[in-house]
Formats: C-alpha cells, structure tokens, sequence
C-alpha cells in the first residue's frame, strides 16, 4: 500500500536578514505539523529555504562590499545552523540561486509565454524594497510603505513583461468561493471581500534594472520578478529534488499574514495559466510584537532564536513560542512573561509532575514490566491540530498535566502499598507515556527522555527535566 503524503512548506526567508524568532515562529510550527503527519504514518515532505534574488539581496550586498553570489553564500548556512539547532526536521533546504531551480523558473514561464498570458508594456509607480514589490499610492502613508517606513519608495519607470493577472479575477472568486483552501476563516474572507471589490491588475513579472535574478529566456536583458521566481520554489523542489514529484500539489503553504495575496492570488493564478494542479491549503498565522512593539531593526529589540535557546533550551523554545497566543491570531512576546511561564508551566508543570511520578515508582521497588504504552494522539489534541491550533493542542497537554497532578493528589499512593499502589502507579505510568507520546511533535527531545524514564521495568528518579530559572 502506497503512503499518504503530505506536503508542507515554509516561506522562503529573505537571505539579507538574520534569522529572528519571527521567521522561527512559522519554520518551528511547520516542524511541528510535520512530525506529526509523521507520526500519523504519512510519507512527509517538509521544505523551506532562502529567497535570494532581487534589489533587497543585491542592495544588502553592496553595503557590505560584496558580490550577491559572495553575500548570499555567507548568509544563507546562517538560516540552516539555526534551523538544525531548533532540531527541526525540514527534509530539503531550497536556495533559490539554485541552477535547478532556475532552470525550472525559466521553463515555467516560457509556458506562460507560449501560453499568451505575458505580454510587454512600460510600468511607472513606486517600489518598496523591504517588500520587493509595487505599491499603489493607496498602499503609502506619509509617501512611505507601512511595513517599511526607514525605507523611502524608488520610483520606477521602464519596461517590464506583464503577466495577465486580471483575466483570472472570475476563476479565483469562484474558486476561493467553492474551496476551503485559506484559512483561518477571516483571511479568507479578507481575500474574498478584496477580490470582489477591485479589479485585478496585471502584474509585472521582469525587472530591467535589477541584474541579480533569473534571466527572462527570451529577453536576457532583463530579470525575472523575485515573488515570481520565490513562489515558484514550492513547486520546482518537487520537480528537482529526487523522489519528490508525487508531492505537487502542496497540501499546505504555511505564512505569516504579511504575505497573504502573494500566497493565494498570484500564485494561484499563476498556476491556473501554467494549468498545474492547485495547492491545497494556506494557513497565515498572525505577527507578533515584542513588548508591545513591532520587531525591528531599526528599534533594536530583534530577537535572535540563538538568545532563546541559550536562555531556555532548544525544547523549551519551542513550547514557549508556540502557547504564547492563539495561532493564526496577533499576539505578543516578552522575555519576562518567557522566564515565569517557563517556570510554571516547565519546571513546576511538566518537570515536577515528572519527577514526582518516577520518584513513586523508584521507592515502591517494583518492576513495571510491559508498561502500558501510548499509541495514538488523544482525541482533542487531534482536532485542535486538524483546525491547525497549534497552541490549542499544547494546552490539551496541560490539561492532562493537570489533571494527572490533581488524580495523584487524590488517590494519595505514597499512603498506599501492595497490590493496589501498584495498580495504581501502573495507571499513572500510562497517563505519562500518552503525555509524552502527544508531545512529540511540540517538544521531541522532552518526549523521548520521557519515554525512555518511563520504559521500565525499573524507573528511576532523573534530574528534573527543567531546572528552575
Ligand atoms: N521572501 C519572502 C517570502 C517568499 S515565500 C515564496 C519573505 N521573506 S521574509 O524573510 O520577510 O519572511 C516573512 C515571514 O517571516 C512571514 O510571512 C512570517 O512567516 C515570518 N515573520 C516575520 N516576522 C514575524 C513576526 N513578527 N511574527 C510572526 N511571523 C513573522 O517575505
């Protein structure tokens, strides 16, 4: 029998910034989906990758004297230290300076060419870099973007490949109107509502002044848009990568809301006229602050995962950044909220409860021999995940913590002996081993010394998984 397959991606960062916790938000939550459609027996794919072309690469080369080959040869293995020391276990790191990847790019749309949805024209309007895209003057406060307001727009002006954006408008309402293929539920509409409201423009696809980018196969003077080559990675690591064909279509593109449009509209109605097979899912998940304040360099309160995993553990990092707030929705970190709720939820929580248990059952002196063992997620762990809230199944953890805590409380075994403290501790030991097994995905390190401890037939005390802070 052939293997589910499930297809999951991550956005493809911009290789000029340092890695920060905004990009490991999204990379550790798809890590976490991934492991668990592992663990559910499926035949996972799971990419992510750096976004290395376009003016925001080369610009950010040039202010540190180097070539964008030399910068983005220096910065891109940043992306996957970081990502290896957060443990997650992406199986294909995709560059977009690539030659396999291009090579696909460029065939991709000479399709659309052949097809006779490019066309030239002349584009005049302001770019913002930080977006790598064209604002409308609607888009600009005070003349500048709102994402990137040390920025000042260039204005434009040359000719460019447009590709026919505006006659798919009918085919994307009625397709994002029939599918359920943007969640949650209120970016969806957000998408809709725009769609129906404006009329689509077409979009430029080349640019003629930006040298460092694919060539367009048929006008070498020019380069091919970065978004353009950039979404085309989530196919084209399908088609390069060995052994991954049979995972097009995506079964979900994981984002932040920032780059909503990019994911449904323009890609989507890219591959409608290349007439490939549609992803199935986005999910954008909200922005968080740090205190209040939006994250950034300019501010100075960008974190490094480096500084978390220092401070807390790689594990713990993890736990932390994910229960904060609701996925999907806006929230907010502070490091101070990290170091109580480490406390409690970790150390005194999970840890405790932990410590406890093994302690019980390394003075009772018996051996546990087959101790019963977990094998399934619990049922509103499972749900919370199919709605992809993420956080949600982490507290359905807790709950069982918790819950486990207060039935010890109640049953008193250190009062009891014989057979029935036996029974009993077997009992407890089954609890812990579905804690466990349901924190896999989340905390897999945590989970497996956990198992171990708890594999018998002796279990012993250990050192408390998480020492106070
Ligand atoms: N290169 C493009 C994406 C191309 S995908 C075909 C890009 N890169 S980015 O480096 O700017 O990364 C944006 C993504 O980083 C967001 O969509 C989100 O996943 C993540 N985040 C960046 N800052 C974040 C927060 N403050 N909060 C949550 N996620 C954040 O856009």
């Amino acid at each position: 029998m052939t293997k589910k397959t499930f297809f999951i991606t991550t956005p493809i960062y911009y290789v000029d910034d340092v890695p920060h916790i905004g990009h490991a938000y999204t990379t550790i939550a798809a890590d976490v989906l991934a492991r668990y459609h592992r663990l559910l027996g499926e035949e996972v794919f799971f990419l992510t990758g750096t976004d290395e072309h376009g003016l925001r690469v080369s610009q950010g080369a040039k202010a540190q004297d180097l070539t964008p080959r030399e910068f983005t040869e220096k910065l891109a293995p940043q992306f996957v230290t970081i990502w290896n020391s957060l443990n997650l276990s992406y199986n294909f790191f995709i560059r977009t300076t690539d030659p396999h990847h291009e090579k696909i790019v460029q065939e991709f749309l000479t399709k659309l060419y052949k097809r006779g949805f490019i066309y030239e024209g002349v584009y005049e309007g302001p770019y913002c870099v930080g977006c790598e895209k064209f604002v409308t003057e609607g888009e600009l406060k005070n003349g500048v973007c709102s994402l990137h307001p040390h920025l000042l727009p260039t204005r434009i002006k040359e000719k460019n490949y447009f590709f026919k954006l505006s006659a798919f408008q009918k085919q994307l309402i009625t397709f994002f109107e029939k599918k359920e293929a943007i969640f949650p539920q209120e970016r969806r509409n957000e998408i809709l509502g725009k769609l129906k409201k404006e009329k689509l423009k077409d979009l430029s696809i080349s640019r003629a002044g930006v040298t460092w980018g694919i060539p367009v196969p048929w006008d070498k003077k020019q380069t091919i848009y970065v978004w353009v080559d950039a979404l085309l990675n989530y196919y084209s690591a399908t088609q390069f990568v060995r052994g991954k064909k049979k995972f097009w279509p995506a079964d979900l593109h994981l984002i932040g809301k920032d780059i909503l449009w990019f994911h449904t509209v323009i890609w989507y109605a890219l591959l409608l006229a290349a007439d490939l097979p549609l992803p199935k899912k986005v999910f954008a998940h909200g922005f968080f602050t740090i205190e209040g304040q939006k994250m950034s360099k300019s501010l100075g309160n960008v974190i490094a995962p480096q500084k978390l995993i220092q401070q807390f553990g790689v594990d713990e990092t993890r736990y932390l950044l994910l229960s904060e707030f609701p996925f999907g929705a806006d929230g907010d970190i502070s490091l101070d909220r990290f170091r109580q709720r480490y406390n409690a939820e970790l150390a005194n929580g999970l840890g405790n409860l932990v410590s406890r248990v093994a302690k019980l059952c390394e003075t009772s002196g018996f051996d546990f021999e087959d101790t019963p063992t977990s094998h399934f997620f619990s049922k509103p762990f499972q749900s919370a995940l199919s709605k992809y809230r993420i956080d949600e199944a982490l507290s359905d953890i807790w709950v069982d913590i918790h819950a486990l805590d207060a039935a010890i409380d109640k049953a008193k075994p250190w009062k009891l002996s014989g057979k029935e403290l036996f029974k009993n501790l077997l009992g407890v030991i089954s609890v812990i081993r579905h804690i466990a097994f349901d924190l896999q995905p989340f905390m897999p390190e945590t989970a497996e010394k956990i198992q171990k401890q708890f594999a018998g037939p002796k279990i012993k005390a250990n050192p408390p998984l998480f020492p106070r802070i």
